[in-house]
């Protein structure tokens, strides 16, 4: 490998454009190509299915900046990979030369046998499909959801909110199947009809005419509009043909090497080893994406005399779905040989899944508190009994405080686990950039601290606390160390998600407990995605042992 290693990304979806960014803010040494088969800037897929098919498109755009020095290659496919000349041949003729070359092809989705070609079928992965589908949601529409997945009850939710007369055709005799427990699954199912929509379990599609869709069992269900979403299929055709190991997803290790030396994979196209049921297979999620380029970013930029550092990338999977307002989040594995439930899906419900008495599985219905808390646990390749899992409350951490008086901090209490080696333990925020630019001078308009939020030794160094404005707004207060304070609103910007009850602060990073998007705490700037809007910052100071802030934020600068 030459001294300034040329490094090409096939695909720019979430995993190629975070290690583009993340390799820049690394500083990675060599050349970087993002090339990317569609024609859009890179954008993210989970808004496709919620908020972009109700019109709210705020959250769609991965970060535009931060590709400094990246040559970036939209509407332009890699056809073949010459592994011996180290050449990548592309769709407009061109020949790309490379040292290192990194997969992120994703998937497609799933084919259904049996469509009639002139009837009206969607299948949902891309920005021109979310749009396709968007265009025909109306009040009244009759829409057929083939299949009850993530994104299939997503959309099916969405489309109801729009007022579409929506049926779920689920082929499982329960939804999710392969995802969530029993329990959750019994939820879903609840909530979704309960919203509306019709849902059918062991409903076997035969066929999809135009006006409606056939089932094996002679039933027919009418529809203007039938939506395709019975999971996907990876990109590794590329691969395959280069003679890189594959099975329906690119063999990696734990290190995203694929058996090809200096060609390595990362994002949903990957078959890796699951550090929690230690089998080999695709982990379709965006934190998985994520998590993965930015582990990588870090492997490629920390070698020394030109060697890459080793540094494994395992993590106890985790999912997010939105469904309506039903939130639901899921790490580990979906079963157990014991599973222990607490609380209801109004006020927040968490199941449990031990096997051989170690905790192996989390999935929260409207509680990602306690979500957090449960995943981080995992995440250590730590573990729990389910008699401290059934008294979830008093595991609480941090503590909020408000100025009427502070709760009593509550220590966490974990057990080690004798887990499988592969779990190394992994820390979610070091995944995002530690060394951040130092702020920008105080704004102009910054006006002096004058609201008496709480005693400092009220909240611990890297805890955060919280108080209200005389106008109610929550307000997030991060103490740093010592006297090193910072205040922000409470409210993520990309959701409804409240940084003091479910985030996580890391130096001056605060990491939402919902989509792990991240803000700097001293200026309220998005750091990470899902976050693309700043928060509102508002001045703050320890005077005489006490947090003062001021009631007037600091408008985040564009
Ligand atoms: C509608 C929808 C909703 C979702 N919601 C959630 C959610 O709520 N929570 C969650 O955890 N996950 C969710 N996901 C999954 C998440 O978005 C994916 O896990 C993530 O996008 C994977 O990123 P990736 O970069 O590996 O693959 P992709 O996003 O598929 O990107 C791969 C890119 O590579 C390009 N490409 C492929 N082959 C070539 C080639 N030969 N040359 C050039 N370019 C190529 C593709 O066109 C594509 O743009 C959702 C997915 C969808 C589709
Ligand atoms: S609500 Fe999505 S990252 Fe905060």
């Amino acid at each position: 490998m030459s001294a300034s290693p040329a490094l090409v990304i096939v695909g720019s979806g979430l995993a190629g454009h975070t290690l583009a960014r993340s390799l820049a803010s690394l500083g990675y040494a060599g050349s970087v190509t993002l090339l990317g088969e569609e024609h859009h800037a890179p954008y993210d897929r989970p808004p496709l299915s919620k908020e972009f098919q109700r019109g709210d498109e705020s959250t769609l755009m991965l970060q535009a900046d931060g590709l400094a020095g990246v040559q970036v290659i939209s509407g332009c496919k890699a056809v073949a990979i010459d592994t011996d000349r180290r050449a990548l041949a592309l769709s407009d003729g061109r020949q790309l030369p490379w040292d290192c070359l990194v997969l992120a092809t994703g998937a497609r989705p799933r084919p259904l046998a049996g469509s009639d070609p002139q009837a009206p079928v969607h299948f949902l992965r891309t920005l021109d499909d979310a749009r396709a589908i968007r265009a025909k949601l109306r009040d009244g529409l009759k829409l057929a959801v083939i299949g009850g997945g993530p994104i299939g009850l997503e959309l099916a939710a969405s489309a109801g909110q729009l007022g579409a007369r929506v049926t779920v055709l689920e082929a499982a005799p329960r939804l999710m199947a392969r995802t969530v427990p029993a329990t959750i699954a019994e939820v879903l199912l609840g909530h979704h009809r309960a919203s509306g929509a019709q849902v059918l379990l062991g409903a076997q599609v035969k066929a999809i005419h135009r006006g409606g869709v056939e089932l094996a069992d002679g039933r027919r269900v009418e529809a203007d509009v039938v939506v395709v979403g019975i999971g996907v299929v990876a990109n590794d055709d590329l691969a395959h043909a280069a003679g890189i190991a594959t099975d329906d997803g690119i063999f990696v290790d734990a290190n995203f090497r694929t058996t090809q030396p200096d060609v390595y994979a990362i994002g949903d196209v990957t078959r890796q080893r699951n550090p929690i049921s230690g089998r080999f297979e695709r982990i379709e999620t965006w934190s998985n994406a994520r998590g993965q380029a930015q582990a990588l970013a870090r492997q490629l930029c920390g070698g020394t005399n030109g060697a890459p550092r080793v540094v494994t990338g395992a993590a106890a999977p985790w999912f997010w779905s939105d469904q309506g307002s039903l939130r639901l989040q899921c790490a580990g594995l979906p079963q157990g040989d014991q599973e222990v439930r607490r609380g209801d899906p109004a006020t927040g419900l968490v199941v449990g899944q031990w096997s051989a008495g170690r905790l192996v599985g989390v999935a929260a219905i409207n509680a990602p508190q306690d979500f957090n808390l449960l995943r981080r646990i995992l995440d250590a390749g730590q573990s729990m009994t389910p008699e401290a899992f059934a008294s979830l409350t008093e595991l609480r951490s941090p503590p909020n405080h408000t100025p009427e008086g502070p709760a009593e901090p509550v220590p966490v209490t974990v057990t080690p686990s004798d887990g499988p080696a592969a779990l190394a333990p992994s820390a979610p925020l070091a995944q995002v950039p530690s060394t951040l630019p130092p702020p920008p001078p105080p704004a102009a308009q910054a006006t002096a601290p004058d609201l008496a939020a709480c005693p400092l030794e009220d909240i611990e160094e890297g805890a955060i606390g919280s108080t209200s404005l005389p106008d109610g707004t929550r307000i997030a207060i991060y103490r740093i160390r010592g006297e090193e304070v910072f205040a922000t609103d409470d409210k993520c910007s990309h959701g409804s998600s409240s940084l003091c009850d479910e985030g996580s602060l890391e130096g001056h990073l605060i990491e939402c407990g919902l989509h792990l998007g991240s803000f700097d705490v001293r200026t309220g700037k998005p750091v990470s995605t899902p976050c693309t809007k700043a928060i509102r910052s508002y001045p703050a100071q320890v005077r005489n042992g006490t947090i003062w802030i001021a009631t007037q934020p600091i408008e985040p600068s564009p």
